[in-house]
């Protein structure tokens, strides 16, 4: 067995270890409470990126949480990679659902819990501990690398853009690196080269001035909570399509191709609706479930409230209500013009009696690139070595969305390379990370290095 080999077997336990550290921090960047916990990871992370041998390491400040960004360049005429994760994690709640503490690492069952367990803090530090694994044994790096890590990843990433303008020079690099999407299952590794987009809205609904007797009033007045529900259920139709008017106008048709790559995949359908705890599936008619989470748009309601929500029961029209709805977006939808059409068309679904307000809380652009070019290739003997079985290619629902940014800005090859599990509960109570995910992650990533050192000759300059 080599030496990075031999590296990354025996020092597994630590790297777990390493890992916990990260995650005892609650930095949750949705929330102004946890704002000095999101700073204090960047700090953490940035100590850890000198720790292991990192010689440029900066907390940059941005208008929101701050980019971690390192880099190491010792090997002129090598390529280099610009490796792109985010620190920050989804709140916790409901705390009640958890079986220990979100932000107390523990391992059961070989699975590692914590809230970023595996989203996105420890597919981050798999790739730390790939780059502390080359250091130590060999003193380098087998290509260049330039490490930006962010903190505002689940709150649409407004920030990084500009970071990523500012720095376009700098951050030059021959591909972009990713780990914050999914395998497809606990031995099956995946390469994906599709995210979807998101468009996320609030709808308030405001009728009554104030609460009113529902017996006094009831029938003489519109319920903005019946009206939120008519509204609702007027943004689909029977066959699961949504009304808004040109939504699918630039949906891509699935090309014949790529319909029989989906069958071909090893989808375990059965594993991944028990995941979700639901049988039979369910969803647009006419599309399996595969396609409706990853190259269907969808419209879902994330969030709902208004009126009397507590003890016993309470005889009231509410005066308002409201619900966070959003839309995963697919190739070549664009939530900045749907924006306007969605608005639009619920103010026209909105029954007469009550006025519907509109919030755009955030966008992000759908993504897809080329499932050949030659980094995949890399990609795919890295986790061909890693693993007992060659790398799925994969369409992700799930939306990350700075990756649009990164192919317009730097028109690089970007190379998806996630360990997640449908069961690993991302955004949900109990995440937790495989340690199986885990270390083969940390090994494909410190192989996927040297591969890339071999899969380009001439890199796109010297520097
Ligand atoms: N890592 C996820 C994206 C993801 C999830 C990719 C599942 C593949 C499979 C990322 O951290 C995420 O959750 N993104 C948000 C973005 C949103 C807040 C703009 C998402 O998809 O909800
Ligand atoms: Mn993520
Ligand atoms: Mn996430």
């Amino acid at each position: 067995m080599d030496a990075l080999t031999t590296y990354l077997d025996s020092n597994r336990d630590r790297f777990v270890e390493d890992l916990k550290e990260a995650l005892r921090i609650p930095s949750v960047s949705a929330q102004e409470q946890h704002k000095g916990d999101v700073q204090r990871c960047a700090q953490h992370i940035a100590a850890h990126l000198r720790a292991i041998g990192l010689p440029r390491v900066e907390v940059v400040p941005t208008q929101g949480h701050p980019v971690v960004y390192a880099e190491w360049t010792g090997a002129p005429g090598k390529p280099t990679a610009l490796l792109y994760g985010h620190y920050d994690v989804q709140p916790p709640e409901p705390l009640a659902l958890w079986t220990t503490p979100p932000f107390e690492p523990v391992v059961r069952d070989g699975k590692l819990y914590a809230r970023g367990a595996c989203d996105d803090k420890g597919q981050v530090y798999m790739h730390l501990k790939a780059v502390e694994s080359h250091l130590k044994v060999s003193g380098k790096l087998p290509i260049n690398l330039k490490i930006v890590i962010e903190g505002e990843e689940e709150v649409g990433s407004d920030h990084l853009e500009p970071f990523l303008k500012e720095r376009r020079q700098a951050l030059d690099a021959d591909f972009i690196l990713v780990s914050d999407t999914g395998m497809l299952g606990p031995d099956q590794p995946a390469l994906s080269y599709a995210l979807r987009g998101i468009l996320y809205t609030e709808i308030h609904v405001q009728g009554p001035a104030s609460d009113l007797h529902s017996g006094e009033f009831g029938g003489g007045v519109t319920n903005p909570a019946n009206a939120l529900a008519t509204i609702i259920v007027g943004l689909k139709d029977a066959d699961g399509r949504i009304t808004v008017p040109g939504f699918y106008d630039r949906v891509r048709a699935i090309p014949p191709e790529e319909k029989a790559i989906f069958k071909s995949l090893p989808f375990d359908e059965a594993a991944f609706l028990r995941a979700a705890g639901v049988a039979p599936g369910h969803g647009e008619k006419g599309y399996t479930t595969y396609e409706r989470v990853t190259v269907r748009p969808t419209l879902d309601v994330n969030g709902i409230w208004g009126g009397y929500q507590g003890e016993g029961s309470k005889t009231v029209l509410p005066a308002f209500a409201a619900a966070k709805v959003s839309m995963r977006l697919v190739p070549d939808q664009d939530p900045h013009e749907l924006y306007p059409r969605f608005e639009a068309h619920v103010k026209k679904l909105a029954p007469p009696g009550v006025t519907a307000e509109i919030v755009n809380h955030h966008c992000a652009m759908p993504f897809i690139t080329d499932p050949h070019h030659p980094a995949l290739e890399a990609a795919r003997r890295a986790l061909a070595r890693a693993w007992t079985k060659p790398p799925a290619l994969v369409r992700e629902g799930g939306s990350i969305p700075i990756a649009e940014t990164f192919q317009r800005l730097f028109g690089l090859p970007m190379i998806f390379m996630g360990f997640g599990l449908p069961d690993d509960g991302v955004h949900g109570p109990n995440e937790k990370f495989n340690l199986t995910s885990f270390h083969g992650g940390t090994k494909s990533a410190a192989y996927l290095y040297e591969e890339l050192a071999a899969s380009v000759k001439e890199p796109s300059h010297a520097r």
